[in-house]
Formats: C-alpha cells, structure tokens, sequence
C-alpha cells in the first residue's frame, strides 16, 4: 500500500510530458457558479457515515455499539468532517443489520440505550459535529408491534391495512398475488398460515408498509418529530423512491435491483441500468416528502432529510430535492461510473445541471454501506465496475482487485470528489484506505441476499468488516477484549489509524489536509469551471476544472501531465515527479493547484 509516501515533488522523471498550457478564463466552460459562502450547512458538508455495528465496540462483545461511537468522535472531529450520519441502531432483531425496525423510538440493546444516544449527541455537537440518524419507512421489522398485531387479527382488519397483505392468486390462493421479485432474491412475497401473502420488497422479515395508510403516515411523522425533539440534525430516508406502489400492484417483467452500475460510461446523466418498475419512483412518494418538509420547517437550525433513491435518471433524482421536498438526495450515477475521465466529466456536468434546475446542492458519493468499496472497486480490470454489494459482493473465487493500484485511484477519485462544489459523504473506513475484504469465509457471511440467493450472491459483509484503529492491538483495537463480528484481514494492520496518523501523505493525512483546504478555500459553495483552455491534453484522460481559484486536476491517464508555470501545488493525492523544472502529475494522480496570477 502507498500509505506513507511523500506528497513532495521528486525529481529524475525519464517520461516525455504532455503540457497544460495556455489562460484559463478565455476558454473554461462554466457549468455552476459560485454560491454565497455560509448558507445552510447541508448545502456544502462534508458529512461521513458511521455504521454502528463496525465503527467501535465500547462494550467488548465484538460488535460497535453507541458508547462506541462516543468514545472515538474526538477521531471525526479531527478528520474535520461537519456531520455524521448513523445507520440503524434501533430496536431490532438484525435480520437486515438494523433495516429491519422493530421500535422506531428505542435503541437496539446490542447498541445501548436512548441514554447512550443522547449522550453521543451532546458530545458530537460539543465537538461541532452534526447528528444525521436513519429513518426506514418502506418496511418494518416483523417483529414490529403492527405486524404481529397484523398476523394475529386476521385478513381484512384495520390491523392488515397497515402492510401490504393481499389474497393469492390461483383457486386456492397458492400463487403468489403478482410476480415481484425481493431485491434480496426469491420471491417478494411470503404466504401466512391464514393464506394471505404479504409484500417484501427485501427479506421475508422486512415487511412493506402501506403508505395510502394515513395512519401510518401520521406514525411516520411522529416518529420524525421524536428524534427532532432530541436535537438530532436530520434525517437519511431509506428506500425514499419505494414507500408508493403503482395502484393495483401490477405484475413487472423487468429485473428488480436496488443497485445498478454503469456497464458503459453513462451519456447525458443517465445512470444507463437501475431497473424500475411499479414498486418504484411513483409521483405519489413525493407528497409524502413534502409533508416532512413542513415537519422539520418547524424546528430551528436548518434540519436536513437526504434521499436514498436510486432511480433512473439524474432529471428524476432531482425531483426528489426541489425546494418544498428533501435537501439531499445522494449522486448514486457518480457512484456508478466507471474510472474514465469522459464519463465523469459527463456526469458531473449532468449532475451540476439537474441539481441547480432545483436550487438544491449535488450530494457527491463514492462509498457506502451497501456498495463494493471504491478502493476495491477501482482496482479492477474494468476499474470502478461492479459497485453493488449486494448481488455482486466479491468472494474469494472472483478476480481480485489490484490493492495498490486501486488504493491509488481511490485517493485520487476522493480527492477530485472533495474538490467538487457541493456536499459529499465518506464512508467509514474510506479515510484510511480501506479495501473491501475480499477474502472472508462463505460460512460467516451475516447478509441476507446470500441465504436468499441460495449462496450465489455474497452480500455486503465484505465492505462492513470492523475498523482498525490500532495496528498492535487485538483486533486492532476495535473492542476492548479485541473481539469482532466480522474477522479483519491481517494486512489491515498498516490500514490503522495509529499507523497512518502524523505521517505526511498517509491516506488518512490526505484526507485530513483536504477537509481542512477544502473549508478553508470555501470549495464546497464553489464553483465549477471545465479548464478546457489549459488542457492540451487528452479529455478522454484528464479531467481538470477550476473551482474558485483552485485548479483541480485528475490525471486518469497513462502518461504523466505536466503543469503550467507557476502553479502553486496545493494538495495531491500521490507524490509528483519534477523533470527539468517542470512538475509532473504522475497517472491515477489528483492535484489541486492555485495557478500563477
Ligand atoms: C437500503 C439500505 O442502505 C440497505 O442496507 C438495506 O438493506 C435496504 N435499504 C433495505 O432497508
């Protein structure tokens, strides 16, 4: 791994340099303009998202729990993140790591109490850090008071008319009522002893709820108004482009998937594969959206909700955060593509256009949760394909990614990431470098897709492993008795925290040296500028823009790009090579540069 090289510029490159030369201002194409410094947080944050059963185990019994949590905030504080966003720690039997809720208002006690919670909270906002929690409204947990008042009241009972219960199909009702397919594998329906079907758009024990209910959207409310009055900052809505289904619940031949990538670099912002269908992107979720807006309007201190929606176009992602809705909705199509400077520069642009149709920031992301991590991803032969964790999480018998290679496009696509004007998520892990772990054994695999695949499709384990944070120690230090759910590969020991703090270009210090340029240069209400003025060089292979005065520049290519005079180098992803006076940006290399005047 390259996690303690110089960022100083070396000299005795052999290589003959393609030059930028040439003004910028004549021939840059503006595609966003500079918003106002200040404004709402939300609009220019850099927010990073801790997953609570892998961030640091407080307890000792191996999985992360909020004391955790609590304990290391001082660790984001200094990384110099503005918020953080928690997935699930509610109530919950962990069927689907916490997406499966089984009490709204309460925390899980694998991860603590509501006292634990609102400790977390005073300190993280002691520590100037905003609060975003998870909120699962398409599904309950099965386990969750409606549906097993639901099961016990029979068909036809107010009680039914919270979910999705339908008769089957069939003389004897043994077929499924329509042929969706669960996102999970298998069918998307499951048959109760009575001999009713209910919906499941995921596990058999993440039931739908209907949200033409009112009173389920009056308990969605409430529950929003719960975690307000406990100051939380707002809101990560899962599933946001699911709650509504096509009335009458049509059959649907299309492919069900929750996560698409780009199997060729994506035109005009359209992310090319996410297959929709009835269950998905109806107009009527955004009414519902439009409710919330007024419930988090009443509160102070600018309450954000960010939409999880993967839907089909960037057009119909902006939809989601017009003014009266979300404020969020996360870039999955920037997530997707692929590691080709044209296809960024196209989704980029894209991205910029249908976000400011709206008002609203773009909300850049590279990794998450539910996705392959982009240091893997980018290291393989087809760098960047494959991002879905779910049906495609890589095992040991699949091609293995390049760890230095993709460690090294990793940090250069972080770097252009938070170079752009907007919002961006990291997730955890991603500021040490993390790889996914490829290698974990079938056995302990805890996803369901892989037991409701039938044991063809891994899961998401492989990007949830514990984290590191101290490289002597068992565990590295993730949990006191050195316990974890998930086993850490042994060479996660140079990826800890301890090893990578105070060394000068250490994945973690790069990151920490950008959030810090980043709020210092006011990049995040910036603007974006294509630099095609300075660039004779190769668009299918470097990407270079200027936001404010700051020329970002990624060299995706593979010869090395050399920079004009003067170029003052602010901040770079991998050293730089010199040759003859010259400073090179070397290939899978980003460079933010202030230029001469
Ligand atoms: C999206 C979440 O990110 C994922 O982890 C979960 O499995 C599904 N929604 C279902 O809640």
């Amino acid at each position: 791994m390259r996690a303690h090289q110089t960022t100083q510029p070396e000299t005795g490159s052999e290589v003959t340099p393609r030059t930028i030369t040439g003004a910028l201002a004549p021939t840059a194409t503006l595609v966003h303009a500079a918003g106002a410094p200040g404004g709402e947080w939300w609009r220019h944050a850099v927010i990073y998202q801790v997953y609570p059963r892998s961030f640091a185990d407080g307890s000792g019994d191996g999985i992360g729990d909020l004391p955790g949590i609590t304990a290391r905030l001082d660790h984001l504080a200094r990384l110099g993140v503005d918020a953080i966003w928690l997935s699930p720690f509610y109530r919950s039997p962990q069927a689907d790591a916490g997406y499966d809720v089984a009490d709204y208002r309460d925390v899980d006690p694998l991860f603590g109490t509501l006292a634990d919670f609102d400790a977390l909270l005073e300190r993280a906002h002691g520590l100037g850090l905003r609060v975003i929690v998870d909120l699962v409204p398409n599904h309950t947990s099965d386990e969750h008071v409606w549906f097993q008042a639901a099961l016990a009241a029979g068909p036809g009972s107010p009680e039914r008319a919270r979910y999705l219960f339908r008769p089957g199909k069939g003389a004897d009702g043994a077929e499924a009522p329509n042929n969706w397919r669960s996102i999970f594998g298998g069918p998307a329906w499951t048959r109760v002893p009575d001999g009713e079907w209910y919906l499941h758009l995921f596990d058999t024990r993440q039931p739908d709820l209907d949200w033409e209910n009112p009173e389920v959207r009056a308990e969605f409310e409430d529950v929003l108004r719960f975690w307000l009055d406990k100051g939380v900052d707002g809101f990560r809505i899962d599933v946001a482009r699911g709650l509504v289904k096509a009335a009458g619940l049509p059959d649907w031949h299309g492919e069900v998937s929750m996560i698409e990538g780009t199997e060729t670099a994506p035109k005009n912002g359209s992310t090319g594969a996410v297959h929709q269908g009835p269950m998905f992107d109806q107009e009527g979720v955004h009414e519902i959206y439009r409710s919330w807006n007024r419930v988090l309007a009443a509160y102070d201190g600018d309450r954000a909700l960010v939409a999880e929606a993967w839907v089909e176009s960037l057009e119909r992602l902006a939809r989601y955060v017009r003014p009266d809705e979300m404020h969020q909705a996360f870039n999955f199509p920037f997530l997707t593509t692929r590691w080709d400077a044209g296809a960024l520069r196209r989704i980029v642009t894209a991205s910029l256009e249908a976000s400011d149709a709206v008002g609203a920031p773009t909300t850049w992301v590279l990794s998450n949760h539910d996705v392959v991590r982009h240091t893997s991803r980018l290291g393989l032969a087809e760098a960047g394909s494959r991002p879905n964790g779910i049906v495609r999480g890589i095992g040991r018998d699949d091609e293995q990614p390049d760890e230095a290679l993709g460690l090294r496009r990793a940090r250069a696509a972080s770097l252009l990431m938070l170079g752009l004007p907007g919002s961006a998520y990291l997730y955890q892990g991603e500021e040490l470098g993390l790889p996914e772990h490829t290698a974990l054994d079938d056995d302990l695999r805890q996803d369901p897709t892989w037991w409701r695949s039938g044991h063809t499709e891994r899961g998401r384990d492989g990007c949830r492993v514990p984290l590191p944070w101290a490289k002597d120690e068992a565990g590295f230090g993730f949990s006191p008795t050195g316990a974890t759910w998930l086993p850490q590969p042994a060479s996660w020991a140079a990826y800890a925290l301890d090893a990578q703090q105070g060394v000068s270009g250490s994945t973690y210090e790069t990151y920490r040296n950008a959030l810090r340029l980043r709020g210092k240069l006011e990049l995040g209400t910036g603007s974006l500028a294509w630099a095609d003025g300075m660039a004779k060089v190769d668009a299918e292979s470097v990407l270079a823009f200027v936001n404010r005065d700051v020329l970002v520049l990624a060299n995706l290519g593979s010869d090395p790009v050399a920079l004009p005079d003067g170029a003052k180098v602010l901040h770079t992803s991998a050293a730089l090579n010199a040759s003859d006076g010259v400073t090179l940006v070397p290939s899978d290399t980003t460079v933010w540069v202030r230029l001469a005047a």
